[in-house]
């Protein structure tokens, strides 16, 4: 995603995403004997990276048992490689924000749930997770940006949140919101981002089983780079329709216009379903690098989740662009 200021945030995908950074990443790591051949997590995660999530008062309830229908068919990226490349635009407009979002404070942290509901509610995390049925998935995770990583995701499927939520017949749309505190997010403060960051999507791809509300990776709570205390992983779409740390879920009959379809409609919409044939107005979708091995591999219709979701946009596939 490549905003610097206004009025030119149009920069390249290069340039958002710097080789150089990229490899000075890769240095470290086989400096640590982290490379491509590196284990999940190794024990060698920094102390700073790794205690928040040691001291997350849900912490407890990691890991939790893992589901077996989402396998994946190649190796997970370590996390020590996912936890230092992060987009969270709250923290800065680049991948190395794992330090200022060590700001975000996760608790108290409440969710308010409210729109075409039976009973709008706002409910605390804790209690949140209490509630749900949590599990472990392993998911692919593709960018816009062409990169790509897989990671354990621990969390809930989003229709038991429908279930919770108990929505109306007038909602059509889920709208996600992140928080809004510019003392806490010093990214906030750049005033051309149309904060918050709000995402959305049709009911019916809440619905589908792949739609996961995580709350945990790797075994333990969200590292809060991830979007803590819960962000959402809707695999078959690009990266940016996972919104991060959701303080606001809204049952709607409009459907939600997102962060970044405000500020370039063309090139990040409503749908933005991962498709290697449909280029980005500015660069090809065809291939993808993947984070910690820097290969670049085909990139897959619905990121690969085809057989999962195609279903879902028979319908609409033929009167609107659904990539995009
Ligand atoms: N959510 C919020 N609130 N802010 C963001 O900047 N970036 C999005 C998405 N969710 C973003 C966000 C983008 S562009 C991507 S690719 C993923 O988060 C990155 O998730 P990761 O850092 O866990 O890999």
């Amino acid at each position: 995603m490549h905003f610097q200021k206004k009025p030119d945030w149009h920069i390249g995908e290069a340039e958002a995403t710097p080789e150089e950074i990229f490899l000075n990443r890769r240095q470290i790591l086989m400096a640590m004997g982290i490379g491509a051949a590196g284990s999940l997590s190794g024990g060698l995660l920094l102390p700073s990276l790794s205690r928040a999530a040691q001291e997350d008062p849900s912490a407890s309830l990691y890991p939790v048992p893992r589901n077996e229908a989402y396998e994946l068919d190649r190796e997970l990226t370590p996390e020590e490689v996912n936890l230092r490349y992060n987009n969270f635009y709250e923290f800065g407009s680049h991948k190395e924000i794992h330090k200022a979002a060590q700001a975000l404070k996760t608790r108290p942290w409440e969710v308010r749930i409210d729109g075409a509901v039976e009973e709008e509610k706002t409910v605390a995390i804790d209690d949140l997770l209490k509630a749900m049925p949590l599990e472990e998935r392993l998911y692919r995770h593709r960018c816009v940006e062409a990169w790509s990583m897989t990671i354990p995701w621990s969390g809930f499927a989003m229709k038991a949140l429908l279930d919770y939520s108990q929505p109306t017949s007038k909602a059509k749309y889920v709208r996600f919101e992140t928080f809004h505190d510019k003392e806490m997010a010093s990214g906030q403060s750049q005033f051309w981002y149309p904060w918050p960051y709000v995402e959305g999507m049709t009911m019916e791809e809440a619905a589908n089983d792949l739609a996961f509300m995580v709350t945990g990776a790797y075994g333990k709570p969200l590292a809060k780079q991830f979007g803590a205390p819960l962000r959402l992983a809707l695999p078959w779409k690009y990266g940016f329709k996972s919104i991060k740390s959701i303080r606001r879920i809204t049952f709607t009959a409009e459907r939600p216009v997102s962060f970044w379809e405000q500020l370039a409609p063309t090139e990040y919409g409503f749908w933005a379903n991962v498709n290697p044939d449909v280029p980005h107005p500015r660069w090809s979708q065809a291939t993808e690098r993947v984070l910690h091995t820097g290969d670049r591999v085909p990139t897959l219709i619905y990121n690969g989740y085809g057989e999962q979701v195609a279903g879902l946009y028979d319908e609409i596939g033929k009167s609107e662009k659904i990539f995009y």
